[in-house]
């Protein structure tokens, strides 16, 4: 059995509450998206009373709290709790983010938390980014270069060339923007989606690089790239202030620009 996550609003079957402990004065309801695929049974919401006076700041925070302290069977993945790995990306409050870096004061109201969006569930908050990770291998990233480097090693770029790849080497592929692109969510299969579409700019854009051609010829193909219409969701969401939309008009215009 696989569960795909549904839409952030939509209304999943209530599971069991776990109310706050004797005495919390500070409580914040936590609605958390369940799903066990050796249970066979439909995914569910559970609720959690969190007491904010014991609990770090970040949404992160509270959910190792209900781990350790509640529920040890939720399941989500973190690793740095710092906005580095990507590891911790799910949907809270209806975006697309990481908990480390999300404060629980931005919600209001109760916090709902749900796995990335128009993925497979592995369980509970884990998405199945087999997919993704399968697009960003097809793109080949990693530097790319007939000529040898020089004698002493190094293969250097003037610091023009090196500001080309600002905004696109702080990528930490958490996927936010690709399962916040409606195209993606339609055409996942064929479309590479903004995550892996930025990774593939920001080898095209390295003055290092000497596949551009082949690069570019790799993605020229009705889905792989102009499946993006230019929708913006990935931008608005990315966590790191990101804009894969810029990073796939500057492939689209490379492209124009080489047929004319
Ligand atoms: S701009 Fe393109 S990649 Fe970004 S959300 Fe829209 S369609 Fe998807
Ligand atoms: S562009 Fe932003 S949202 Fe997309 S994978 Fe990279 S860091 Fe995450
Ligand atoms: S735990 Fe690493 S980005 Fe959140």
């Amino acid at each position: 059995m696989v569960a795909f996550n549904l839409p952030a609003n939509s209304r999943l079957r209530p599971g069991r509450s776990h109310p706050a402990p004797a005495g919390a004065k500070q409580v914040r309801e936590f609605r958390i998206y369940r799903w066990d695929p050796d249970a066979g049974e439909n995914p569910r919401t559970d609720s959690y009373a969190v007491d904010l006076d014991t609990c770090g700041p970040m949404v992160l925070d509270a959910l190792i709290k209900i781990k350790n302290e509640v529920d040890p069977t939720l399941t989500f993945r973190r690793s740095c709790r710092e906005g580095i790995c990507g590891s911790c990306a799910m949907n809270i409050d209806g975006q697309n983010t990481l908990a480390c870096l999300k404060p629980i004061d931005e919600v209001k109201g109760a916090v709902r938390i749900s796995p990335l969006p128009h993925m497979p569930v592995v369980k509970d908050l884990v998405p199945d980014l087999s997919q993704p990770y399968a697009q960003l291998r097809s793109i080949e990233p990693w530097l790319q270069s007939e000529t040898p480097p020089p004698p002493d090693g190094e293969r250097l770029q003037s610091k023009e060339e090196r500001a080309q790849l600002d905004g696109l080497w702080e990528c930490i592929l958490c996927f936010c923007c690709s399962t916040s692109c409606p195209s993606y969510w339609w055409n996942g299969d064929r479309y590479l989606g903004p995550a892996v579409l930025l990774q593939a700019y920001r080898w095209i854009a390295d003055s290092r690089d000497e596949a551009t051609g082949a690069r570019l010829d790799a993605l020229e193909d009705p889905f792989k790239l102009y499946r993006c219409h230019t929708i913006m969701n990935c931008t608005d969401t990315c966590p790191k202030g990101l804009n894969p939309a810029k990073a796939i008009g500057a492939i689209k215009q490379m492209m124009a620009e080489r047929q004319v």
